[in-house]
């Protein structure tokens, strides 16, 4: 097969890049001020009824509008700092941040469970069977569900050390291996059967495994876009029945080896009010391992956004897994501000109370440092997914 090389900006190296002067957009006092008058103008209100219309930013949307054509056809990441966390309560830096990722897209539910913020925070020592983005440690790279078309992060509260975002570029990863493997960028292409996390499957409206193979790398109008989720590799080949092939371990394993090389990724550091956008068709993420406080109210706190861009191209119908009609059904399940921080974080404390009152605190479950060939993903072993 014939691959074209993309030759955009959206092919960069993360050891060529400054994201400080390439990809960030630091608030001026004037922004700042803007922001705390949509903030005001919003006032108590839920998620879903903060809408550029509710948090009104006028003077904003030339900026609002470039940051979004440089996730679409710039670098595919944007880093907004400056925004003053100290003189605002956790709630109040959750409506802010719902208020500008708005003027960027449409919130879309994360899980099941229906939330529209998500917490990244370290809870796997009170909250059984968690996730990736609930546990600690480090993350294989990866693109998060199809029906999100930018990933975003707040930093609330950041780690004691450590727990940089590692991002790397889809386009570079692609043109590096079409010089060296296109054998293996053929088996990409081809692609790997996905699987549902448990529950997530459970309140599908679509069955839990593809019917067919879902290509890693598509390309349309000389954009690329990528879809790889180790957990839903791995489900596939869990449960799922699925057997990988040589090549497919050997393509998986390539494309995780380049992008954690050091010419190819880029660490961002969080700073408390820092918000990272990421174009979720052409940036791959992870993050690095990081050390944390014990009290659950001190704990690293990331809350996620993802948008849904309607006015981007449509994505190609074969390369959809996560659908946009289950995020629908999924935000049905959701009730009343339960993903403000606030509700979240006292829902949590109590739990933790509960845990040590009656001893059943469970050792934390960080998904493993050392890097995992896909060979390793037999049915036997145990399953840590992203
Ligand atoms: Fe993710």
């Amino acid at each position: 097969m014939e691959h074209a090389r993309i030759t955009t900006r959206a092919a960069w190296k993360g050891s060529e890049v400054d994201y400080r002067s390439e990809m960030m957009h630091r608030f001026s006092a004037g922004e700042v001020a803007e922001i705390d008058a949509a903030l005001r103008h919003c006032g108590e209100r839920d998620i879903p009824e903060i809408t550029p219309e509710t948090f009104p930013l006028p003077g904003m949307g030339a900026t609002m509008r470039r940051l979004r054509d440089e996730l679409l056809d710039g670098t595919g990441v944007v880093l907004l700092r400056g925004f003053p966390r100290e003189r605002y309560t956790a709630d109040e830096m959750a409506r802010v941040y719902v208020g500008l990722g708005a003027h960027l897209g449409e919130p879309i539910a994360q899980s099941w469970q229906g939330q529209l913020l998500g917490s990244v925070i370290d809870i796997s020592d009170v909250v059984e069977k968690v996730r990736g983005y609930n546990a600690g440690g480090g993350q294989h790279f990866h693109i998060d569900g199809s029906a999100c078309d930018i990933v975003s992060l707040m930093c609330l509260r950041a780690a004691k050390s450590g727990g940089a975002s590692r991002i790397v570029s889809v386009a570079a990863v692609h043109n590096q291996l079409l010089d060296t493997r296109p054998d293996l960028l053929d088996v990409l292409y081809r692609g790997y059967y996905h699987r549902n996390h448990e529950m997530d499957a459970k309140y599908s409206l679509f069955p839990p495994q593809s019917a067919e193979k879902i290509p890693v790398f598509t390309q349309t109008d000389g954009r690329i876009t990528c879809v790889i989720d180790t957990g839903c590799l791995r489900y596939a080949v869990h449960y799922g029945g699925v057997k990988l092939t040589d090549e497919e371990i050997a393509a998986y394993d390539e494309l995780q080896r380049i992008s954690r090389s050091e010419e190819f990724f880029l660490d961002m550091n969080f700073e408390e009010g820092d918000i990272q956008f990421l174009n979720n068709r052409s940036i791959m993420h992870g993050r690095t391992n990081f050390e944390d406080h014990d009290e659950v109210a001190r704990r690293r706190h990331l809350l996620r956004l993802w948008l849904r861009v309607p006015d981007w191209p449509d994505r190609l119908q074969h390369q959809i897994f996560m659908n946009e009609a289950d995020c629908r059904h999924w935000a049905g399940r959701r009730t009343p501000f339960m993903d403000m921080p606030s509700q979240y974080l006292a829902s949590l404390m109590r739990q933790q109370e509960e845990r040590k009152r009656a001893d059943t605190v469970m050792p934390k479950q960080a998904p493993s440092q050392r890097y995992r060939s896909a060979a390793d993903w037999k049915p036997e072993t145990e399953l840590v997914t992203s």
